[in-house]
Order: C-alpha cells, then sequence, then structure tokens
C-alpha cells in the first residue's frame, strides 16, 4: 500500500517518484541543449511554482544560458477585457533574445496564454514553453507546448515545487489527492 501524507484537511498518495521526474528532466534538458545550440537562451522561470523544476532543469543544461524569475499575479480586473494576469518583476529586454518559459504545471492554459501574449509584445527571436506537468483533458484554450516532462490526467497534485493552500511545495515526489 502506498503511504499517504495529510496536508491540511487532505491525503495525499505518491504519484511519480523523485527518481523518475529526476530522468524524465534530465531527459528535457537534453532536448534543449540539441535544440539551442550555438544560442544563449533566456530561461523565464514563473514562481512560486516552478522553482524546484528550474533548479533540477538548469543542472543539466549545458548551454550558455541565462536565467531569470518571474511572478504572474493573481488575477486583476480591468475594465475592458475582465480579468488578466499581470508578469511582474520582468527586468530583462527580451526583444531579440530566445526566450524558455519554465512553468510547474498547465492546467487550463489561461495563465500561460497571457503571460506568453505579453512576452511575444516584447518581440523576442523566439519563445518557447517548458512544463513539467500538464493536465491535457483541463485544457481550455489551445496552447503550443514544445517541452512536456509528464501529461497527466485531471486530479490535483502537489509537491515538487507545487503547493496546496502555501504547503508541500518542499516535497521531492509528486503526490496526488487521494480518492
Ligand atoms: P492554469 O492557468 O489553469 O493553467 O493554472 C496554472 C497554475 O495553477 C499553475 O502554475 C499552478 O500554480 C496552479 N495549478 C494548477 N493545477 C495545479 C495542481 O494540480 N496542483 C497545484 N497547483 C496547480
Amino acid at each position: 500500500m502506498k503511504s499517504t501524507i495529510q496536508i491540511h484537511d487532505k491525503h495525499f498518495e505518491v504519484f511519480i517518484e523523485k527518481t523518475i521526474i529526476e530522468h524524465r528532466i534530465i531527459e528535457l534538458a537534453s532536448k534543449i541543449n540539441q535544440d539551442y545550440q550555438g544560442k544563449r537562451p533566456l530561461f523565464l522561470a514563473i514562481l512560486n511554482g516552478s522553482f524546484m523544476f528550474a533548479a533540477e532543469l538548469m543542472k543539466s543544461v549545458n548551454l550558455a544560458c541565462e536565467i531569470t524569475f518571474l511572478r504572474v499575479s493573481s488575477y486583476q480586473a480591468t475594465q475592458s477585457s475582465g480579468k488578466v494576469h499581470k508578469i511582474l518583476g520582468l527586468l530583462e529586454n527580451i526583444e531579440n533574445r530566445d526566450v524558455i518559459v519554465v512553468e510547474d504545471i498547465v492546467d487550463t492554459g489561461l495563465t500561460m496564454v497571457e503571460i506568453k501574449q505579453q512576452l511575444l509584445a516584447q518581440n523576442p527571436a523566439s519563445l518557447s514553453i517548458i512544463t513539467l506537468f500538464q493536465k491535457p483533458e483541463a485544457l481550455k484554450q489551445p496552447i503550443d507546448i514544445q517541452y512536456i516532462g509528464f501529461e497527466i490526467e485531471n486530479k490535483f497534485v502537489l509537491g515538487y515545487g507545487l503547493d496546496y493552500d502555501g504547503l508541500g511545495r518542499n516535497l521531492s515526489d509528486l503526490y496526488v489527492l487521494c480518492e
């Protein structure tokens, strides 16, 4: 029987073990190493969730590259378009840069669609997205994601950077909510 943990009021069980996650991240990094040979990509890691993934990924990226960390504000109301996420903390000029956005998980895809639009408005030379996890069944807007670690079921997960109400980000395995 799998051991379970309790976070706040909910129980979670191990879903993907750390060694499997780390092995997959090495594969993703070697794909990026091939695809960006001779280039100097700028990784934009989205906080908080991607901190563990970004750190592990960068250990196996052997290109000359830069990394910076961004936040995305929670929904902000605007008069015209309803609600948008805003990118916070991007100090670098990304014009003509090869940008790689690093995300923990793409769920509905709405956050990533907005981030992508805002970054493309700054005219990068190229823009690709890497996410450790994706829930294909939850997608509400089509979005091209160039590098996907694991496609998972549409269930709530935590660990490996992902939280449940602030807790669980430090867990090195990925956990899923018990049924
Ligand atoms: P989206 O806009 O629905 O794609 O949401 C993306 C963000 O929601 C991710 O960056 C996570 O912070 C959060 N999120 C989505 N699914 C989960 C989950 O299963 N566990 C923890 N956080 C999640």
